[in-house]
């Protein structure tokens, strides 16, 4: 009865059926029930009866609804810090080109130790010794595969190329990876994490949006649903440029005949005329195709370029839902939520106009001002070389710990901060002395 009532698409007549057919099943039995019992006792049951068909239809229509989950709770993986702390080698095992612009990466650990799961939506941090590089170059990559038992992690990198009009050299790592890393290739990685993460328990339906290589991340959030929550409803919006540039296509579209709660659906912006057949729609994947997909309540998670992003959340929001279900990833520039995030410091967004900032473990006291940047800029103009990936808040490469003083953040932290520690890639100083473990 539970799998017709979730054909229902509307939440509002979905509940209202599901309980109205729980309290005609009970009124049905306890009338039974009443008619074969002695007088006495008839009245008192009759009571009972009503009571346990209006809590049966309740149950049903929450259920029905998707408020209730109807299975065991799942044990969602934790990170991954029980395992291992910092940096440890990993063996490149396979290595597959995805389509024009991405190759996965297959990692499995060069010591043949355990490797512990994840929670579907992390990312892994990475280190690649880069010749012509001062120093190593950190980057971040999503998980781009649920495998069940964890026996491997799997990273799909995309080429970056220079930005069109931009006299600069393409992306140092990615390219590195792509044209000099290969299977049997070493590469150390930091334990998954990120915050970006589904959360296996909930049963309210859920969105995947996704272009380019913002797909990664829903990848294993919709493998690991469909394995470990198969009754959520999952929508996998994703947007390409033509055939050439989908990756995944197949994986996506091999899970759905096992998923009978998986709707998918391929947008290409300028197919070509062979990838006819291999998409859904013509355009860009944007708010209002959504709204036309998803007609009813549900959980959003975006990840793709700025662009892309920007237009879904607002586009989203305008049609009504709430910025608190709207999740997402960027690979970039953090894009800001309309509902922004509370500051870690925000008693007032004042910053000095100079400030002394103690670099303890170097052993140097330096004078910064506003105009030199965020903390780690002025770092580095200063010859130390604080580790870092995004720049730009998200990854917790740059963390590090506050001995004194306090600083402002110049945007929300999406990365997960340790107790007394900043980020040094988006802060500045708010006081005008801080000492830094760096
Ligand atoms: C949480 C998270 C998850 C991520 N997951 C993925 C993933 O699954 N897959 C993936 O492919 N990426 C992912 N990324 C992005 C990834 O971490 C890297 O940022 C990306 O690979 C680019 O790194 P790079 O070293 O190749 O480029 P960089 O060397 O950092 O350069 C980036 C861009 O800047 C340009 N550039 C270089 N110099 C200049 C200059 N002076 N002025 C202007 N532009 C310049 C380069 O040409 C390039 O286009 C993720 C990022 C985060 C934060
Ligand atoms: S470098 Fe990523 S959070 Fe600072």
């Amino acid at each position: 009865m539970l799998a017709s009532l979730r054909q229902i698409q509307n939440p509002v007549l979905r509940t209202v059926t599901g309980a109205s057919a729980a309290f005609a099943i009970a009124t049905i039995v306890s009338g039974a029930v009443v008619g074969l019992v002695n007088i006495r006792d008839k009245a008192r049951l009759s009571v009972y009866a009503s009571l346990l068909g209006t809590g049966g239809g309740v149950l049903v229509g929450l259920v029905a609804a998707g408020r209730v989950s109807t299975q065991a709770p799942i044990a969602q993986p934790t990170t991954a810090s029980t395992t291992w702390q910092d940096w440890r080698n990993f063996v490149v095992v396979r290595k597959v080109k995805e389509s024009e612009e991405i190759t996965s990466f297959y990692l499995k650990p060069e010591d043949n130790g355990e490797i512990p799961s994840f929670q579907p939506g992390q990312f892994l941090t990475i280190k690649l010794d880069i010749p012509g590089q001062a120093k190593p170059i950190i980057r971040t990559y999503s998980l781009s595969d649920y495998p069940e038992p964890c026996e491997y992690y799997r990273l799909s990198i995309k080429r970056e190329p220079a930005p069109q009009g931009l006299d600069v050299p393409p992306g140092i790592a990615s390219n590195f990876m792509h044209d000099r890393i290969h299977e049997g290739s070493i590469v150390p990685a930091k334990p998954p994490k990120g915050k970006f993460v589904l959360d296996l328990n909930k049963s309210l339906p859920v969105v995947l949006i996704s272009n380019g290589v913002g797909i990664t991340p829903m990848l294993s959030m919709v493998k690991a649903c469909g394995r470990l929550n198969p009754n959520r409803p999952i929508w996998f919006l994703h947007g390409a440029r033509d055939g050439r540039f989908h990756a995944f296509r197949d994986e996506v579209l091999a899970i759905a005949p096992q998923n009978l709660n998986l709707h998918v659906h391929f947008c290409y912006s300028r197919p070509r005329v062979e990838d006819e057949g291999h998409y859904h729609g013509i355009g860009y994947v944007d708010a209002a195709l959504v709204k036309s997909l998803v007609r009813q309540e549900a959980e959003y998670f975006l990840c793709g370029s700025p662009a892309f992003m920007e237009s879904l959340m607002a586009g989203l929001q305008e049609s009504g839902v709430a910025s608190s279900s709207i999740l997402f990833e960027s690979f970039g520039k953090p894009m800001k939520a309309t509902s922004e995030k509370q500051l870690p410091t925000a008693s007032g967004d004042e910053e000095v106009a100079a400030a002394e900032i103690v670099f303890a473990k170097s052993g140097k006291t330096l004078t910064w001002h506003e105009t030199e940047g965020t903390i780690l800029e002025f770092a580095e103009a200063n010859d130390l070389d604080p580790a870092y990936s995004c720049r730009a808040g998200i990854c917790g490469t740059c963390q590090c710990k506050i001995q004194a003083g306090e600083v402002t953040y110049q945007e929300a932290p999406t990365a997960e901060i340790d107790e007394g520690a900043v980020l040094i890639c988006i802060s500045k100083p708010k006081t005008a002395r801080v000492v830094l473990d760096l």
